[in-house]
């Protein structure tokens, strides 16, 4: 049996795919478990295996021999309902944490929550410490909030856990939340468009990068002030809606244009219909088509800004605090994919003329 076995949950999700690849790298044995069948990208040597957390009669087999564990299986609410969110949340962590107190060989476990735990409607001290009471105020928020207290409550009958709040993580391999806007700023291009319409009043966002978020699981699984804690994960840099659309519009050749009107641009069915095209010409399907134009810009949050001092005290630091140099990486990785499509005239600097 290897002396370190990490086991990863939700290894067919984004941050997995992120997140194993490294663990590989570094030299863990992996066991990883999801829903669907292994994802090609997967290291050869991680063992994969299909696990319902919440169906499975017996979580006994995939948590044997583990010593380390990432819990990041979970569901959020741009694909999931509220009954579903809960299931795959709460009750997945409460079987999950179970199973791993009875199997005791459990060193370290770290379990993904979320920012959304503090809520929108509650003013709370800003920015946010960790050790605030939460008060989640929709569907998402709450579950992972319940979902946390199975893993205090693992805590409490002696299993070292630890717990990050990440906010809305973005990189490559993402598929929602600022995906989803660069991917309606692509729609907007491929109909033609040379203004991109944006409200008038600038909502702040706040984001974190992928290899941060899985640097700071990495530092934090061997931590030893990390045991019993939650740390929050964001960039620390903070900017406006304006901001990102004028990034994401520069880019793909056009210019933002204030308007009065929060449901300005193009409507769901005219999106809907351009992204069938898109396809036709061969885009990747993976990006969410939000229902509603750019989503993910429009959630205000009156506790938008997190303290990231927990997460410093214990000697980590964010690298990629440079959110347009981030943001335009993004968007080069969904073209060189053709997970969106290049504007006309730039098509052959991204592809070569023969694809
Ligand atoms: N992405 C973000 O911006 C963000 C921000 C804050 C917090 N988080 C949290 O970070 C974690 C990872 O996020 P992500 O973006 O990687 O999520 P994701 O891409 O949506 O993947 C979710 C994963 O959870 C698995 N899963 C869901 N319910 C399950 C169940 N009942 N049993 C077994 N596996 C189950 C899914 O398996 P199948 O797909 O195979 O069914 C998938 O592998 C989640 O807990 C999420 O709440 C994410």
């Amino acid at each position: 049996m290897p002396d370190r076995l990490a086991l990863v949950t939700g290894a067919t999700g984004f941050v997995a795919s992120h997140l194993v690849p490294a663990l590989a790298t570094q030299g863990w044995e992996v066991r990883a478990c999801g829903r669907r069948p292994r994802p090609a990208s997967m290291p050869a040597r991680a063992d994969y295996r299909s696990v319902d957390l919440v169906d499975d009669p017996d979580l006994g087999e995939l948590v044997e021999g583990v010593t380390h564990v990432f819990h990041l299986a979970g569901a959020s609410s741009s694909r999931s309902s509220e009954a579903e969110m809960h299931r795959d949340n709460v009750r997945a962590t409460e079987r999950l944490f179970g199973a791993l107190l009875a199997a005791g060989t459990v060193e370290r476990a770290l379990a993904m929550s979320s920012t959304s735990v503090y809520g929108e409607e509650v003013q709370l001290p800003s920015p946010v410490p960790e050790d605030v009471e939460p008060r989640p105020s929709r569907g998402y928020g709450k579950a992972k909030w319940e979902a946390e207290q199975a893993v205090w409550s693992a805590g409490a009958a002696g299993l070292p856990v630890t717990v990050v709040r990440p906010v809305s993580v973005h990189g490559p391999g993402a598929v929602k939340l600022l995906a989803s806007v660069i991917l309606d700023v692509a729609i907007e291009r491929f109909i033609g468009l040379d203004r991109l319409a944006v409200h008038r009043v600038p909502v702040e966002q706040r984001l974190v990068h992928i290899d941060d978020l899985v640097r700071a699981c990495l530092h934090l699984i061997d931590h030893p002030d990390a045991v019993g804690r939650p740390f929050n994960v964001v960039s620390g840099v903070y900017p406006t809606s304006h901001e990102v659309a004028e990034i994401l519009a520069a880019r793909l050749g056009m210019t933002v244009a204030l308007d009065d009107d929060p449901d300005c641009g193009p409507d769901y069915d005219q999106r809907k219909q351009t992204r069938s095209a898109m396809l036709d010409r061969g885009m990747a399907g993976h990006i969410l088509l939000s229902g509603e134009r750019f989503r993910f810009l429009r959630k205000g949050n009156r506790n938008n800004r997190l303290s990231l001092d927990a997460l410093e005290s214990t000697g980590f630091r964010i690298g990629h605090a440079d959110p347009r140099q981030a943001i335009l990486a993004d968007v080069e990785w969904y073209l060189q994919q053709r997970w969106i499509l290049a504007p006309a005239g730039q098509r052959d600097a991204v592809r070569p003329p023969a694809e």
